[in-house]
């Protein structure tokens, strides 16, 4: 069984996806920030399903944490067969009145980090001949929801290219575009969540779920659950202006 590097592994989709991964048997290899919580889910994770698990603490808005994540990618021993991209946060802002530390962090962990990490993982894949890479995207990439959107927009796309430039050569990517998932990150945002349909909200066990078959079976692009498939279907025809008006920087601003 190969290992996994999982970024964001120590709460919401990242944690699910750890559990079902070292379920499954794979090594895993957790980042995030906080020490004590990647401790805990290490102990935790490796307890219950046996699997080897590793720990690395470091914060991806910065260029020594995206480095040592680099370096971990980089090592021959153990591997990484599969990079999970899925760190990020909600901005909780608008971008007029906002902070721009804020605003360049958001680009830092969720572009920039993407970016270099899954340059540095298909680096090392392509002479093995195989590998995976799995970018968490998001259904706010076809909306206009503050500048969320932009960067979840820029996932899907650059997945898909990196995809048919890497196709062929064994290694794969796969954009994930869930829609509304609980976890830690509306509340770590201040977004109202009430604002949002309670039909809107999908499990994360099934998100994970479906993420690691669309990796499975080397699927560019992967929206997990009927309703937000028949969403995005409807997204890619729909006028852009009703798309802003019903998903727009208004409802948006109502929820921030
Ligand atoms: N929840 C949703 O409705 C939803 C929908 C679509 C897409 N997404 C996307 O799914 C991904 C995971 O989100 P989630 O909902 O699972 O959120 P979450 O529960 O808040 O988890 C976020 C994870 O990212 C880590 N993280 C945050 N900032 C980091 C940084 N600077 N460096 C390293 N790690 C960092 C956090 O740990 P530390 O705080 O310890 O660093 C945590 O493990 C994100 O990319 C998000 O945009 C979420």
């Amino acid at each position: 069984m190969g290992t996994a590097l999982i970024t964001g592994a120590t709460s919401g989709i990242g944690l699910e996806l750890a559990w079902q991964l070292a379920t499954a048997g794979h090594r895993i290899v957790l980042v995030a920030r906080d020490e004590e919580r990647l401790e805990t889910t290490a102990s935790h994770l490796h307890a219950v399903t046996g699997s080897e698990v590793e720990v690395l603490a470091a914060d991806l808005a910065l260029v020594k944490g995206r480095k040592a994540v680099i370096e971990r990618i980089e090592q021959e021993e153990h591997p990484v067969g599969l990079l999970v991209n899925n760190a990020g946060f909600g901005l909780g802002q608008q971008v007029v009145g906002g902070s721009m530390r804020r605003e360049e962090q958001a680009i830092d962990v969720m572009i920039r980090a993407v970016l270099m990490l899954s340059k540095a993982a298909a680096e090392a894949m392509v002479p093995r001949g195989r590998g995976a890479i799995l970018n968490v995207s998001s259904i706010a990439a076809q909306t206009a929801m503050g500048s969320y959107s932009a960067h979840k927009s820029w996932v899907r796309s650059f997945s898909e290219a990196l995809a048919s430039e890497l196709a062929g050569s064994g290694v794969t990517v796969t954009a994930l575009c869930p829609g509304l998932v609980r976890t830690g990150f509306h509340d770590a945002a201040g977004i109202d969540t009430s604002v949002w349909p309670a039909v809107g909200w999908i499990d994360v066990e099934k998100v994970a779920a479906e993420a690691l078959r669309a990796v499975r079976r080397g699927q560019v692009l992967c929206t997990p659950s009927l309703r937000y498939k028949a969403l995005t279907a409807a997204l890619r025809v729909a006028p852009r202006a009703l798309v802003r008006a019903v998903a727009g920087a208004e409802r948006y601003a109502r929820s921030v």
